[in-house]
């Protein structure tokens, strides 16, 4: 009796170890495994399983957010000239990347406290329509930065 449960739990450990490991794979590889799986030939931030309409919703975020088009970050195919969406071709589609990552981070460590919003910070918190966000001596020039009086 002992014998047998302790090989039912021997399987179940089998079982959640190859589970964790294929997790861990998707993490590591998650390109590879994804395109298996993914419509998308070349996602690395953005969830594979994301639908078309999603994703093409985030596009149009990012173009509005950031006062751009498509091409901002994505390349055209050098032989065809049609658009490469899945190129890495252009720095500004890896800054983005980078961007995303960020925003994300924001909202999860920062802003999640709200179940009903989420997405508190987005693209458009901080570029309000411009592709790099104003600073403070753009809308400012000659204001000195002093700190405020103490009472
Ligand atoms: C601010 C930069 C930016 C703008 C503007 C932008 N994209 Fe993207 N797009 C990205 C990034 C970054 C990725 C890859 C995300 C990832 O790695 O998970 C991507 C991925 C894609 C993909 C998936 C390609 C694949 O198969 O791997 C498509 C399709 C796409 N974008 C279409 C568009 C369209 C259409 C527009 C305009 C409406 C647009 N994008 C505007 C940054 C941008
Ligand atoms: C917390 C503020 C903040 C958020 C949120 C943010 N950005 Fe940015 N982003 C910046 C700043 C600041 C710069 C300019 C950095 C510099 O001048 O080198 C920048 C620069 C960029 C650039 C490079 C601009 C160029 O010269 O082409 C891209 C692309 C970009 N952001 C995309 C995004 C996208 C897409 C999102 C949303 C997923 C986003 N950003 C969210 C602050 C932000």
């Amino acid at each position: 009796m002992i014998v047998k449960k302790l090989g039912f739990l021997a399987a179940v450990l089998v079982v959640v170890a190859s589970c964790a490991s294929v997790t861990k794979g998707k993490v590591d590889q998650g390109k590879e495994v994804g395109k298996v799986e993914s419509q998308w030939a070349n996602l690395k931030v953005l969830p594979q399983d994301i639908s078309e309409d999603e994703l093409k919703g985030l596009m149009r975020e990012y173009n509005a957010a950031l006062g751009v088009k498509c091409n901002h970050c994505h390349a055209a195919n050098p032989e065809t000239g049609k658009m490469d969406f899945s190129s890495d071709a252009k720095k500004e589609k890896d800054y983005a990347r980078h961007m995303i990552t960020m925003t994300n981070e924001l909202n999860k460590k920062h802003f999640d406290y709200d179940p009903a919003d989420k997405q508190k910070v987005s693209c458009f918190t901080c570029h309000q329509g411009n592709i790099k966000p104003k600073k403070f001596t753009d809308i400012a020039p000659a204001a000195p930065v002093t700190p405020s009086p103490s009472k």
